[in-house]
């Protein structure tokens, strides 16, 4: 019999390329989504596939699913900075009560779940690389906060599941991930850049630029996730890629790739910000076989590619917003 995967955030930049994975794997996946963040044109191309379904549901309220359901994959939630500044109380709601409704499903259908986390759960860290075992360092009532501890309560919620319903339960603590479908006007770095650069704007940095990133390729990023599932460890696992650049230096790499010659400009840096992230993922290798395989410039390449397909209109409605303005300080 077909298995039955519930993937939720479905119309979003992850959840959609997690619904491509699911189907091309022979599953039968049901997408839930309340396009809060996401569009419907990232699932268009499965709506009329026989083993895609689709359900416009807010996760927040109680979630009815007929029939047997195999796996639950959450991933509800707004995820950039500038959406969660702007929807702070959603993002909150969707990582407490979605993600109670979703292992209250898990539970009555027998479900394995997997739940999203963040490397923000480790806040601006002490340490680096981040490894599994460090306990992170969170402002709780901080702009930022809303986001950080609802995944951070979305851990301990699933653990207590866990340990006390003995459900199975995956959690993956995803850092920055980036390719087609994200949304130019996400306020997160690569779209912010790949924006500007094609619009003829200079590129904005907020701060000294000396803050480092590390970015994951979509495709690495669903197969770690792939796996994770499919593995018997129900302790978090970072999945990201460990490869370092400097925003700085970054912005220059964009300015060569997009044969521009934008200028960049500095901003002041929102609180909070962290200054550093760099996951560790020895545990991913050791446990999943699992490392990342995409190379920045070809990952750039392809994301860069798609936003050049977007349509005039749709760049210009994304033009840069500075998103400190929604920080009440
Ligand atoms: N993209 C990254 O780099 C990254 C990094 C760390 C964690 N994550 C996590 O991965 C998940 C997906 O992130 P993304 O980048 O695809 O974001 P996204 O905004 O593109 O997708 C999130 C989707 O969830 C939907 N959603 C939000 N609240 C909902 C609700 N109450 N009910 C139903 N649907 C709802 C949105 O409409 C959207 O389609 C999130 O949980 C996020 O925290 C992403």
């Amino acid at each position: 019999m077909i298995e039955k995967v519930l993937i939720t955030g479905a119309a979003g930049f992850l959840g959609s390329h997690l619904c491509d994975k699911f189907i091309n794997e022979g599953f039968h996946v049901i997408g839930m989504d309340n396009f809060i963040t996401g569009d419907k044109k990232n699932i268009a191309h499965l709506l009329d596939l026989p083993n895609f379904q689709f359900i416009e549901h807010d996760v927040t309220e109680f979630i009815k699913i007929e029939g047997n359901l195999d796996y639950i994959l959450h991933f509800a939630s707004p995820a950039s900075p500038i959406d969660y500044l702007k929807i702070p109380i959603q993002t909150l709601k969707v990582g407490s009560l979605g993600t109670h409704n979703l292992l209250g499903l898990a539970k009555a259908k027998n479900a394995r779940i997997l739940i999203a986390s963040t490397s923000e759960v480790y806040g601006d860290p002490l340490v680096h690389p981040q490894t599994e075992d460090y306990y992170g360092n969170v402002n709780t009532i901080g702009p930022r906060g809303v986001y950080d501890e609802a995944k951070r309560f979305q851990e301990s919620i699933t653990m207590a599941y866990h340990r006390f319903h003995g459900l199975e339960t995956r959690i993956v603590r995803i850092f920055n991930t980036y390719g087609p479908r994200m949304r130019l006007n996400d306020g997160r770095v690569i779209p912010a850049f790949m924006g500007q650069a094609l619009r003829g704007e200079d590129l904005t940095i907020f701060g000294d630029g000396m803050q480092t990133r590390s970015f994951c390729y979509v495709s690495d990023e669903v197969d770690g996730i792939y796996k994770l599932l499919f593995s018997d460890y129900s302790y978090p696992v970072n999945i990201g890629n460990p490869h370092e650049i400097t925003i700085k230096d970054f912005a220059e790499e964009i300015i060569k790739l997009t044969g521009t010659n934008q200028k960049v400009i500095y901003k002041e840096l929102p609180q909070d910000d962290p200054m550093q992230r760099q996951p560790d993922i020895s545990l991913a290798k050791k446990l999943l076989n699992w490392e990342p395989k995409v190379g920045r410039e070809e990952g750039m390449l392809k994301t860069f590619n798609y936003f050049k397909s977007l349509s005039a209109e749709e760049l210009h409605k994304s033009e840069h917003k500075d998103f400190t303005k929604h920080i009440k300080k």
